[in-house]
């Protein structure tokens, strides 16, 4: 039972390379023998331990993991693109965000605060900032197709109570939202972000972006908040659509977690 309960105190705390070295270390001390050569070893858990942990409170963001494997948003989005855009890229704007802001006074602000104050000529905040805060809100606005309701045909599911009254509200109907929201993925040149914001009385917005810049940033055309976005960088569906943008966007629909989106525009409108 102790090791059961250090094993879920030091998921919720650690990352697993941690967690292994602890959990050993619970092992050595429950079959302690009291000998030098088990103190020794008890030793240098706690050495690599604590380097661990100076290493990860050096930088002001983390590298989430994501709420769900590679694969389980297959077969709209495949393993190996899930991998590779979220070791690769995400991982890539977190460490470039962190290196933009080592020893300023932005390593102790949220991404929010950053981007609110964003200075546009600022390249590498801008994009790195972007990336890293794009990339979370993207992988916490996805939900395994197993996890869903399906609701008509084909199966997909749809926005619930209030959120569906919203859209509906705002545009129309969900097919009419889905419609705008797809237009404007698909129009995005190149690179960028297509988003589903929200103002403070709840009326909701369809915007774009270019590159990696998104609603939160001053000037950059979008003047809501964001509760869904969708990555259309290449990146995020080459590998299995090829140029076929369209595609990747219907199958978007089929993944989406719809009851996150809500309580997003919940904590908006407050
Ligand atoms: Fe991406």
């Amino acid at each position: 039972m102790t090791q059961t309960l250090s094993s879920g105190i030091l998921s919720y705390l650690f990352d697993d390379k941690i967690k292994v070295f602890c959990l050993s270390l619970f092992q050595s001390v429950s079959n302690s023998q009291k000998s030098l050569s088990r103190i020794i070893e008890i030793s240098r858990y706690f050495v690599v331990l604590l380097l661990n942990i100076s290493n990860s409170n050096t930088m002001a963001f983390n590298l989430p993991q994501l709420p769900y494997s590679y694969d389980a948003l297959e077969p709209h989005f495949d393993a190996e693109t899930m991998k590779i855009h979220h070791t690769k890229h995400h991982a890539a704007y977190t460490a470039n965000l962190n290196a933009a802001i080592e020893n300023t006074e932005l390593a102790n602000q949220s991404i929010e605060e950053i981007l609110a104050k964003l200075d546009l000529e600022n390249k590498a905040l801008r994009n790195n900032a972007g990336g890293y805060y794009n990339h979370n809100l993207f992988w916490e606005s996805l939900c395994p197709e197993g996890q869903l309701i399906s609701l008509g045909s084909p199966p997909e599911r749809h926005p619930v109570s209030h959120l569906s009254e919203a859209i509906n509200s705002s545009f129309g109907s969900y097919e009419e939202f889905k419609a705008q929201f797809s237009k404007a993925a698909a129009s995005v040149f190149g690179s960028g972000w297509a988003w589903l914001c929200s103002s403070k009385d709840g009326t909701l917005c369809i915007c774009s972006t270019a590159n990696q810049d998104n609603p939160l940033m001053p000037g950059v055309g979008c003047d809501c908040t964001p509760i869904l976005g969708l990555d259309v960088w290449e990146h995020a569906y080459y590998l299995n659509y090829q140029n076929r943008r369209p595609d990747y966007i219907a199958a978007f629909f089929n993944i989406i977690d719809w009851d996150k989106i809500e309580k997003r525009r919940q904590s908006i409108i407050g």
